[in-house]
Formats: C-alpha cells, structure tokens, sequence
C-alpha cells in the first residue's frame, strides 16, 4: 500500500538515519523542506522530497495537503496511562495548599491509586486505560511508553503489566513496559521496607522478566520513598534480568539519584525539578537522556525543570507528559511542548526536538520513530493550515493537528 502526500507547506524534523539525539546547540535546528513530497509505502516512510522531485508513482491513495505541514508523532517516554479511576477527590485539597506528600499522608497520593486498582478487574482496567491511549494518539502521540507501580502486590503489578502487553498487541504504535514496583511501600510494609525490597528483587522482577512483560525498570528514587542506596540495588537486580533502568529522580530533592543512575547507564532520568550543578554536571558526556515533565510542574505547583541552563550547557533534554491521577492528569503532548517553551524557555525547535527524536531515545525507539527518515514508521501529524510550527507552542490550549497517521493508517 502506497501513500503520498503532496505539496505538504513544509516537512519538519529530517534527520539521517543514525542519529540517535540531539543536544546542546544542535537542539535548535529543526530541519525541514518546504513545499514537500512524502511517500509511505507498508506503513514505513519510504521517500521524501521537494515536490519538484515528486515521483510519478502509482500510489493507491494520493492526498493533497496544501497549507498544511507535516511532522513526526510526539513520543511520550514517561507516562502511567494504566491506572484506575481518577484523584479528583485530591483536587481541591492541593488548591488549598496542601502539598503532594501531605495529601499522600491524609490517605490519598500514590497508596490511594493503588487501592482502587488493587480492586479493578483487569479487563476494567483495560477499557479504563484504552480510552486514554486512544485519546493520546489523537492528540499526536505515536509512541509511549507506560509504567506499572499502582499495583505494588506482585498479583495487581502483573495485572497492570498484562493490560500494557495487551494494549502493546491491539495498537498499531510502539508501546514500551516499564516496571515500577518501587513506586511506593504499600501500606502492608509500611514498618518494613526491606521486606517490600525482597518482594520486588527476589519475586516480582523474576517473575516479570520470565514472562516479557517489561522493557524497562524504574524507581521513585525520592525522600520518604526510595533511598539512593534502595535505587541501586533495584537497578541492579533489573539489571541481571536485562531491564535497562529508567528512573524517577530530583522531582522534590536532590539527593543523588542523578549520579547513581547515570553510573549505571540508566537510560533516562526524569523528573529533574530540583537540580544542582552538580547534577547537570554528572549528566555530561553519558549516554543517559534527561527527561522534563512540565505538565507534572504545572500540576503540582513545583519548579520547572531547568531546561533553558541544561541546554545551555551542552546536554540533551527529553519532553514527556508523565500521565498519571496524581501529579500530571493530562496525556497532552501539545501542552507539554507549549510549557517548555513558555516556563522552561526552550524555543520552538528545542522544544519539538525535545519531543520528538530525544522522546524516542529515551524509549530506546530511536530507529523506529522521532523523525522523518527512510524506513521508519510512518507515524505522523498533519497541521492545521498554520504559517509557522512555532504556532504549536504558541497557541497553548488549542490544538493545530488536523490529522494522526499510525504506520501510515489515519486514526482520526
Ligand atoms: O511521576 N513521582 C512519582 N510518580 C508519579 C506520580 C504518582 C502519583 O502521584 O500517582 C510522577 O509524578
Ligand atoms: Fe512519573
């Protein structure tokens, strides 16, 4: 099955097969071709060009998207789409001042969201889910990666990883697992957390290794949840069981959970809110992807991420929606992309290569998804009429994308 799109306004975000990421200054180009061609051909993006190099190709569809610009999918590498019912009950508490962990302590937080899933059947728990990938994707989220950590018994962990896996199967787009047990001591260990370590180690990441169901390890490495030392010793173990890690660091203290995950070649650090120099500093030079979650910074009433200093200063940065009920209830990509660049002062270009091919690196889908390039997917975002992508972020709240094509299939 062949596609083309023609005299598409300007085609953004080309990159050379090969290049896993952006950073430092090279954040800010955005390279594109205006007045463009695009071939799909199986659901792979198979040519691209300037329309006049348009091939005279039989195509079984030709589509004509004049005014219109076209872009990569957002990839949204830190989200907890799987979970059961909502905190809205929270709300208003949080407007009234109270903060994450004193609302965690009143009952609700992270413990809360593990009740009610703890309760839900996992066929609930999937249709609860599902609406929520399906709205993502019609806001322009091509690839995601979803953690498990509200179940935190090793029966409600398996079953939030069964609802990814079989979310993985009926989607067309790249979905990544990632194992959260460390997401908080449920209240059964509440007086002995090494005994809520053993589980985790010694029985959930056996278990969960044995039956593919993650790709990836994470720890809430925090105060009052998991110490640095508890973080390694999780790394570690996943580690032996091929789970890169993917961590939770820095949201409210540093304390040197940076250094320990970037020791041991974690895949991305998230969160980042509170940072010292000498965090950005251990960031250098590492293959480790920081990842920003400004809807959580929006959410919650916490910093920002220091994007601006830490592009600034040579690294790369990664833009992800954290979808969850407690800190960030919103799966909106175009939001986050509007929120860097309007609290964090990333411009346009940094901001959509943010969200793009860094996403994709640090979802390990760097060869699949997060740019225009020969052979990958053809997972992709037609704008509305607009005169500049810069009017993505601008226009905060609204959306500018006409149309999402999943491996070359319009879902919207
Ligand atoms: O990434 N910080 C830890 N985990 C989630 C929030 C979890 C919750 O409050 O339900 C986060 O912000
Ligand atoms: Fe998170």
């Amino acid at each position: 099955m062949r596609i083309l799109f023609k005299n598409i306004k300007e085609l953004i975000q080309i990159r050379e097969s090969g290049i896993s990421f952006v950073s430092g200054s090279d954040m800010s180009i955005l390279p594109n071709i205006k007045n463009a061609f695009l071939l799909v051909e199986d659901g792979l993006i198979s040519d691209f060009g300037t329309m006049d190099a348009c091939p005279d190709t039989k195509a079984e569809q030709v589509i004509d998207v004049t005014g219109q610009m076209m872009m990569p999918t957002w990839c949204d590498s830190h989200t907890h789409i799987v979970y059961a019912g909502n905190r809205e009950s929270e709300f208003v508490d949080k407007i009234k001042g109270l903060t994450y962990q004193e609302i965690a302590n009143k009952g609700g937080g992270i413990l809360n969201s593990a009740k009610k899933l703890q309760k839900l059947s996992e066929a609930d728990l999937y249709e609860e889910s599902k609406v929520r990938l399906e709205a993502v994707i019609a806001m322009g989220t091509g690839a995601v990666e979803i953690k498990s950590g509200y179940g935190l018994t090793v029966e409600s962990e398996l079953k939030m990883l069964s609802v990814i896996k079989q979310l993985k199967k009926n989607y067309d787009l790249p979905i990544k697992a990632t194992f959260l047990g460390a997401h908080a001591v449920p209240k059964a260990y509440v007086n002995d957390k090494e005994g809520y370590m053993q589980l985790i180690i010694n029985e959930m990441i056996p278990l969960i290794s044995e039956a593919n169901l993650a790709d990836y390890i994470d720890v809430f490495c925090e105060t009052g949840y998991f110490s640095v030392e508890d973080t390694q010793r999780i790394m570690q173990a996943g580690k032996a069981h091929g789970l890169e890690s993917k961590i939770h660091v820095n949201q409210f203290n540093s304390i040197g959970g940076v250094q320990i995950a970037v020791a041991h070649k974690a895949l991305s650090v998230d969160h980042l809110e509170e940072m010292t120099d000498a965090d950005i500093e251990s960031l250098k030079n590492t293959k480790t992807m920081p990842v920003a979650l400004p809807g959580c910074s929006f959410f919650l009433s916490i910093p920002y991420t220091p994007g601006r200093k830490m592009i600034d200063d040579g690294l790369p940065l990664a833009l992800a929606t954290d979808y969850n009920p407690g800190s960030s209830p919103s799966g909106n990509m175009n939001f986050v992309v509007s929120a860097a660049c309007i609290k964090m002062k990333l411009t346009p270009e940094e901001a959509i290569n943010a969200a793009t091919i860094n996403g994709a690196y640090a979802m390990g889908l760097e060869n699949q998804v997060g740019s225009i390039t020969r052979g990958k997917l053809a997972n992709l975002i037609v704008t509305k009429p607009i005169n500049s992508y810069g009017f993505i972020p601008y226009s905060f709240g609204e959306t500018q994308i006409d149309k999402v094509y999943i491996k070359g299939q319009q879902i919207n």
